[in-house]
């Protein structure tokens, strides 16, 4: 039996976006956002990639995070402290978004917030592009076996608690098919559309006073490229909620992650087939206002 992810307000932060310190926690919760998602987190804290780790020009944006982030007990604690400190009519829910770098990681991770009272939901994201790797949720065979491997290795299936999956962007029909096979068989409750476009790369042009040559380099200098995010993804994120709205059990919610900027853009993606909203690259660039204007 899927347990169903609801959400009263709509819409709140993507993973990754100003959600990795108590700081940043703290900003949405004091925000319009109907929920708090914490910085997609591992076993332990880690420092992530060499920066620079993050650029936009104010539409589009490119990240090279690396998984930066706590450790997964940071979240947990802060779960508890934000539940013991508001009341519970005004607190929003807050969802665990989980990137741990191995099955037996991911399933330590999920044991430990199943049993945390203060998460609603966990978001678990096995697309990041920028660890280097195939991300899991890339390859249909190797998706299976771990979810499978997941779901026997701890109690979701007996847990009311709400198991997400956040989707790398799929471009053939077939990944449609059978990546929605398996979010109906392990009753998955939502799938979150979609992580950043791997291997994107941006220049920046400097012209140097005084001099006839201008200066050109890539925003981000990493090997591993950078997750791409902002108004290009709109179109790739509505194709893919409408593909897997028309292969998802009607109980399965659709989360659109990806280039919304106004209200219009939430309203194409229902159109689409979405039931919630993530903001990210429009996140980092306004900050919390976006909640309320959107
Ligand atoms: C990162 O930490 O590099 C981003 C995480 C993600 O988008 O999956």
């Amino acid at each position: 039996m899927v347990s169903q992810f609801e959400l009263q307000v709509p819409i709140y932060n993507a993973a990754g976006c100003k959600c990795t310190t108590k700081e940043d926690l703290n900003n949405i919760a004091s925000s319009s956002a109907g929920a708090i998602q914490t910085k997609s987190c591992t076993l332990a804290k880690r420092s992530g990639n060499q920066p620079p780790k993050y650029w936009d020009n104010g539409t589009i944006s490119i990240n090279s995070n690396g998984l930066e982030n706590e450790g997964y007990q940071f979240y947990l604690d802060y779960a508890n402290e934000y539940s013991q400190s508001i009341n519970a009519s005004n607190q929003k829910p807050i969802i665990l978004s989980v990137a741990g770098l191995s099955l037996d990681d991911n399933t330590k991770i999920i044991t430990d917030t199943l049993k945390n009272n203060s998460i609603y939901a966990l978001e678990l994201n096995l697309s990041c592009p920028n660890i280097g790797g195939i991300p899991v949720s890339s390859d249909v065979e190797v998706f299976n076996e771990y979810l499978n491997n997941i779901i026997s290795a701890t109690s979701y299936n007996h847990s009311a608690k709400p198991i997400g999956l956040k989707l790398p962007v799929y471009t053939t029909r077939w990944h449609f098919e059978k990546v929605s096979h398996l979010v109906n068989k392990y009753d998955i409750s939502f799938i979150t559309c979609s992580n950043s476009m791997p291997n994107c790369l941006q220049f920046e042009h400097i012209n140097n006073p005084g001099e006839d040559i201008m200066t050109s380099k890539p925003v981000i200098l990493n090997k591993l490229g950078g997750g791409g995010g902002g108004e290009f993804m709109k179109g790739i994120v509505l194709g893919q909620i409408y593909q897997f709205r028309n292969q998802l059990s009607e109980n399965v919610k659709i989360v659109m992650c990806g280039g919304i900027r106004y209200g219009m853009d939430c309203y194409e993606g229902q159109l689409a087939g979405a039931n919630y909203f993530q903001v990210g690259t429009q996140y980092m660039v306004e900050g919390t206002s976006c909640f309320d204007r959107i």
